[in-house]
């Protein structure tokens, strides 16, 4: 489909309409090669070669920002040979390439995983310099204490690793053991079940529930996945100090 030149100069971002118009008329937009001044030329954006300044010019394909509610059994991959992965789990209409999990869940965690083809945006979320929290709950085989509770805060020393401030909070008690609230701001290998595994407890369900300050949607069966929307996403991407 063709398009107008200074529309197609707006939408690949070096320009507004009006600005691009300027530097058609001022001869710096070159066309399959060509100097084009003529502000009518129309461009066929996937076959013809735009160039400024003798660099290429492409449309930037919009990002995309999926929440999946993660079951066990799935690695945190894009691709593996042998295992199932998160993003074998997107359906075809949301597929596209370069998708991969900000961040990675162990094989037996559930919950929320933030799938995307935005690199940038997924190194600002999990950069532990940005402080974005991320919610877990927590089942352990036994009793969540004050003194654990005292020491998350601190943050734990889990072998070579010190672990930055977390918290940690007993949320309720069942036969099985405790389930806790923990929010951490960074994702070392294991973490959580490291944390624990100081006071020799084990975990025995690990979800995640929360990036930021946007909760995994309740009505999203595990499994499944939905766009994020705009505002979600803000609220993935803030703290709780904002
Ligand atoms: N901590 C863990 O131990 N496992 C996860 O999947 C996430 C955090």
């Amino acid at each position: 489909m063709q398009e107008r030149l200074q529309k197609f100069l707006a939408r690949t971002g070096i320009a507004s309409r009006r600005g691009a118009e300027k530097l058609i008329t001022d001869g710096k937009i070159r066309v399959n090669g060509v100097v084009v001044t003529e502000l009518g030329t129309k461009v066929d954006p996937v076959k013809d070669k735009v160039s400024y300044n003798g660099k290429m010019l492409k449309v930037e394909a919009k990002k995309v920002y999926y929440m999946l509610n993660k079951p066990k059994g799935v690695v945190s991959a894009s691709e593996d040979k042998n295992q199932p992965t998160v993003v074998d789990l997107v359906p075809q209409n949301l597929w596209r390439k370069g998708l991969f999990p900000a961040g990675r869940l162990d094989k037996d965690t559930t919950g929320f995983v933030l799938i995307t083809d935005d690199g940038e945006f997924a190194h600002d979320i999990l950069s532990p310099k940005k402080h974005i929290p991320k919610t877990y709950h927590a089942l352990v085989d036994g009793a969540i204490t004050e003194r654990m509770e005292a020491d998350f805060a601190k943050g734990v020393r889990i072998g070579e690793d010190f672990t930055l401030p977390a918290s940690l909070k007993k949320l309720s008690s069942t036969p099985q053991g405790d389930w806790g609230e923990v929010i951490l701001k960074e994702g070392l290998y294991h973490q959580i079940k490291r944390m624990f595994g100081v006071y020799g407890l084990k975990v025995l369900e690990l979800k995640r529930v929360q990036m930021g300050k946007l909760p995994l949607d309740p009505q999203l069966p595990e499994g499944k996945c939905r766009e994020l929307s705009e505002e979600e996403l803000r609220l993935v991407a803030s703290r709780e100090e904002e």
